[in-house]
């Protein structure tokens, strides 16, 4: 196949299926962007080493840079659009998680499979998801906050807020 020919495909994002025009090339961080105006995941370093185009594929945390759009075809595709008012985007405004913002889509993304992947995550845990994130403007103790205060409420009867 050349690399310049185009294709359709289908994709689930957000609950929707949605219909796109590929090459094969193309990755999924280009396609939500350009063709899907879903612009909430960030082309940082393009690398898979910032996290800024993290995406949730299948409930796991994807950076979207580096796959291929033609891999996203039967997986189900969440971006930061699909998590409005989601204690954990809210857990970030409370706890001012961020300063710019560009970072703080993948961020939130990742926190939010943090939570439910590792619903009994200790500061270990959440440190190291948060690795696979880099933030340039903001400490990461608000970050940590955000993803307890959500922890929390999960499990009242933990106390690791403060
Ligand atoms: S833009 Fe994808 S990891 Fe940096
Ligand atoms: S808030 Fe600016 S890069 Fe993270």
């Amino acid at each position: 196949m050349e690399r310049s020919q185009r294709f359709v495909l289908d994709i689930h994002v957000n609950g929707e299926v949605r219909s796109v025009t590929i090459r094969v090339a193309d990755t999924l961080l280009h396609i939500l962007r350009e063709q899907l105006g879903l612009t909430g995941a960030k082309p940082g370093c393009e690398n898979g080493d910032c996290g800024a185009c993290t995406v949730l594929v299948d409930g796991w945390p994807i950076k979207s840079c580096i796959m291929l759009a033609v891999e996203a075809t039967g997986h189900e595709i969440i971006t930061i659009e699909g998590l409005k008012d989601t204690p954990m985007q809210k857990a970030f405004l409370e706890k001012w998680a961020f300063q710019c913002g560009y970072c703080t889509p993948g961020f939130i993304m990742n926190c939010y499979a943090l939570v439910r992947i590792h619903p009994d995550a200790d500061d270990q845990v959440i440190q190291e998801w948060l690795g696979s994130n880099i933030c340039r403007c903001t400490g990461y103790e608000e970050i940590q906050e955000a993803v307890k205060s959500v922890l929390a409420a999960q499990h009242p009867s933990n106390t690791r807020t403060s």
